[in-house]
């Protein structure tokens, strides 16, 4: 970047150059961390975003108005950003703020409050909502019987937990005596139409407090018309090629695929994922047609307006999965005792959620619906996500992506992830597929040579195949450690060649393997991090970023207790030390996680 067009003044200009001289790689770490932060309490559009001691004081008869963000992949921050931007076409000037980047104190003198929070984890809070829920729900908040509120909460019903977070933050601002202006909305993977009129309702209840706010929005300059793919506007990609990299002995399906973005203008970064539009599996569709005897042509309404059943369940309906929902439905409508059985029992319901279908359902409890009936228990069919595993920089007008093939048996029957076996079996060269971009701010490559640390297993490596071909495209040879897991090297060594490639030219610097099946003993990603701690340490502690991507369950709970471990052992910290000192790289992005 040339410092000579810097929008900076002469001033500013010495100063920022004796800064730099001589600086080291950390402080330059711990610069980039800071003028982020700084860039993150900038105004954007019309919202304003400002410190809390900073605030204005309130325009006359002007409505004050706070909207908080708690979010891990960025939706809940659109949202707010958006609902900003809505109470501002009515007049409403709002202060919006991430949950990380506010003071607590300040609650107690809000008047209006909107939060927007998903959950993560298992029934979690985001991260950097993490300081702010404990405080919300723990016993030091005030009394807050001078605050209306109301909480938008996103989840994902697929989860035991379902929009815990937002749950929990609604029953703690309620027992501080807050009001509610509506009561809270859990939304579920398709949210965005809900979250829209969340927001409708809560701006036009809140709009009865502001004289010269507006109940309806004022109308604003037409939209522009310039396409912009979306989830619900998605592009469809043409697949220009698709291999298999797993080998042969392999009891995992790991398939390579390359789509066509030619003349969509979509633009990506390395960290963010790919939007698919999942079709069901035939064969299921076929079977579940067969067992309620209907006509698979039969004319039925759906969300979107009529269409001959098939097609519905083909691609509208999440049919490979259940969620805790749809058994409730299912109790409801059938009042069949066995079912209502499943839903009074924790395990019983987890056992029953693992590994089943909405098949499972009407065979083993079996009731005559009709198809509309049938579609009434079911939630719309999420499209899949899968860490992009290209850049853009290198690849242009392609994207790529690295997809595991999920299939089992249970029951006797065979079974087909949705999305998986739909891009890996009946998806073919040429054919075409739709999809959009699902940012990820929360998964970002430094611009500069910072050094990086990649922990992945499986899948997992995807997005550091992307940050590689970045750091090649732009010539940047800094430090960089990949760590790699899965069960074999002969047949799971995902892109080995690329990996191989990489170190030769200088691009990677070092690579740890665990494949856990190849010996006796069972090895994995964290065994090799403590394998090498004093020398992970010193990259932690010297500015490294350290990145984690791939299975929630296991690999990211495991990875972080060692990661706890080398920092207690190789920083001489105390258990307590050593949680601070990890809760502070969380902060500064010098950890980030992308775990599915
Ligand atoms: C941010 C993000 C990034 C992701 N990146 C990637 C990626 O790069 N690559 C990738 O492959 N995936 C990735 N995923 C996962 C991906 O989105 C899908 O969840 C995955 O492909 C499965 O979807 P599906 O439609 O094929 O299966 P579904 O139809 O959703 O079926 C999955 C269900 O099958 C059941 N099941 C699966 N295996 C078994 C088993 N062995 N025994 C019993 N039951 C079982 C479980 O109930 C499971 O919930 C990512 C997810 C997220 C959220
Ligand atoms: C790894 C992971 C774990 C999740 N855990 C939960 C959960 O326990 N409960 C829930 O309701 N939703 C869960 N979700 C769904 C998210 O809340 C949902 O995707 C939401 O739209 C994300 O919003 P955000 O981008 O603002 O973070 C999870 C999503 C991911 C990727």
């Amino acid at each position: 970047m040339s410092i000579k067009f810097s929008p900076l003044t002469e001033v500013q200009l010495k100063a920022l150059q004796q800064l730099t001289t001589g600086i080291q790689q950390e402080q330059i770490t711990w610069l980039n961390g800071y003028f982020q932060g700084l860039a993150g309490s900038v105004a954007v559009g019309s919202t304003t975003e400002v410190r809390p001691e900073e605030q204005p004081a309130e325009a006359a008869g002007a409505l004050p108005l706070t909207i908080l963000y708690g979010t891990h992949t960025g939706r809940s921050e659109a949202l707010a950003k958006a609902l900003s931007q809505k109470a501002a076409e009515r007049n409403i000037k709002s202060v919006i703020k991430p949950m990380d980047d506010y003071k607590t104190k300040q609650l107690k003198d809000e008047k209006n409050l909107l939060v927007i929070v998903s959950t993560h984890g298992e029934g979690e809070p985001p991260e950097m909502a993490e300081d702010f829920y404990f405080f919300l729900t723990g016993k030091r908040v005030p009394k807050l019987d001078g605050l209306n509120y109301s909480v938008l909460a996103l989840g994902d019903k697929s989860y035991k937990l379902f929009c815990q977070t937002g749950v929990d933050m609604n029953q703690a601002l309620s027992k501080a005596g807050a009001k509610p202006l509506l009561p809270i909305l859990k939304c579920d993977v398709d949210y965005e139409d809900d979250a829209e009129k969340w927001g409708e309702a809560v701006l036009a209840e809140l709009a009865k407090q502001q004289p010269n706010a507006s109940s309806a929005p004022v109308q604003t300059a037409a939209k522009s018309e310039v396409a912009s793919y979306s989830k619900k506007n998605p592009f469809a990609a043409t697949v220009l090629d698709k291999v298999q990299i797993t080998g042969r002995d392999s009891d995992k399906e790991v398939y390579h695929l390359e789509l066509s973005l030619e003349g969509s203008g979509i633009t990506y970064e390395p960290g963010d994922a790919l939007g698919v539009i999942a079709q069901n599996p035939p064969q299921l569709v076929d079977d579940i047609i067969a067992t309620l005897g209907v006509i698979d042509q039969e004319v039925v309404e759906t969300r979107i307006g009529k269409l001959p059943f098939n097609e519905a369940l083909k691609h509208h309906y999440e049919v490979t999965l259940l969620t805790r929902d749809v058994i409730e439905k299912y109790a409801e409508k059938t009042g069949i005792e066995a079912v209502k059985a499943i839903l009074e029992d924790d395990k019983k319901l987890d056992d029953y959620l693992y590994g089943h279908d909405v098949l499972d359902l009407l065979h083993e409890f079996p009731f005559k619906l009709t198809a509309t009936e049938f579609l009434e228990l079911l939630r719309p069919l999420p499209p899949r996500l899968y860490s992009i595993s290209s850049s853009q920089e290198a690849v242009e007008d392609e994207v790529h992506i690295t997809v595991s093939r999920v299939r089992y048996e249970n029951k006797g029957r065979k079974r087909y992830g949705a999305c998986s076996t739909f891009l890996a079996d009946r998806l073919q060269i040429d054919d075409e597929v739709l999809i959009y971009i699902d940012k990820n701010p929360n998964f970002r490559l430094p611009q500069n040579g910072t050094p990086i640390i990649m922990v992945g297993a499986g899948t997992g490596i995807a997005p550091y195949r992307a940050f590689l071909q970045q750091r090649e495209s732009a010539e940047l040879k800094g430090k960089s450690w990949l760590f790699f897991g899965e069960r074999h090297f002969a047949s799971d060594f995902l892109y080995q060649l690329e990996w191989q490639k990489y170190l030769q030219k200088g691009f990677l610097e070092k690579i740890d393997l665990a494949f856990s099946r190849d010996q006796k003993e069972k090895v994995y990603v964290q065994h090799k991090l403590l394998e090498q701690q004093k020398e992970l340490f010193e990259w932690i502690n010297n500015g490294a970023i350290f990145y984690l991507c791939g299975d929630m369950k296991y690999m990211a709970r495991d990875v972080q207790a060692a990661l706890l471990e080398i920092i207690q052992t190789q920083g001489g910290m105390t258990e307590e030390q050593a949680k601070a000192y990890f809760k502070k790289l969380k902060k500064e992005k010098r950890f980030m996680a992308d775990v599915y």
